[in-house]
């Protein structure tokens, strides 16, 4: 059985302010008060987890343990099939110190040369947690195609180089209402929401 969420406060496990906003707006119908990692301060856990949802579940554990309250963490990233599932978890970290994204999209480029295989997939895990050790994880996950050169302006990250199926913009290209419709983030909370929030 999946356990319902109960609690007036929820912990979101990011020291990321935009994440924080976004995650808030999606749960505010749901949960009556919001407080972030970032702002109470607290350590950011190393992710050693060779999943999304291992790392999700590292963050939201970390959380809960440092604040003694539920809390919600996201993982996600960029999985090219060609390139057996990589960047993956190391998906911010193959843009350096940086963050520079064209240098991560270029080590793609190169490492896919003339594969004929250009699938690839967008994944997002979500862990939450409560203080005594019970979690629930979902897994969103968008299909589609990795693009050479990259392509639009809008977005972040990796969103240049991937076409998602059905479409032939990129996610950078995309009307950002469009790309949140769709994305491995919108598939991974509407799972969240149906079976803790509702
Ligand atoms: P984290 O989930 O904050 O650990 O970071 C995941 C990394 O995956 C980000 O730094 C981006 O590089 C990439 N990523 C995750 N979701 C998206 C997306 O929707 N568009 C583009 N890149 C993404």
């Amino acid at each position: 059985m999946t356990r319902k969420f109960t609690d007036n406060a929820l912990v979101i496990a990011t020291h990321n302010a935009g994440k924080v906003g976004e995650i808030a707006a999606l749960l505010g119908p749901y949960v009556a008060s919001f407080e972030s990692a970032g702002a109470l301060g607290l350590a950011e856990p190393e992710e050693t987890g060779e999943t999304f949802q291992d790392n999700a579940k590292i963050k939201a554990l970390a959380a809960v343990l440092a604040s003694g309250k539920p809390a919600l963490a996201d993982d996600s990233g960029l999985c090219v099939h060609a390139l057996g599932g990589e960047p993956g978890v190391y998906s911010a970290r193959w843009a350096g110190p940086d963050k520079d994204f064209s240098l991560a999209m270029r080590r793609i480029e190169t490492l896919l040369g003339p594969s004929p295989d250009r699938s690839a997939s967008f994944v997002c895990a979500l862990a939450l947690a409560w203080p005594d050790g019970h979690v629930e994880v979902f897994e969103g996950r968008v299909s589609g195609e990795m693009v050479f050169p990259p392509r639009g302006e809008r977005g972040f990250g990796y969103d240049p180089v991937f076409v998602p199926e059905g479409y032939d913009i990129s996610f950078a290209e995309m009307d950002p209402a469009e790309k949140h419709r769709i994305s491995h983030r919108a598939a991974a909370f509407s799972m969240l929401v149906e079976s803790c929030f509702t």
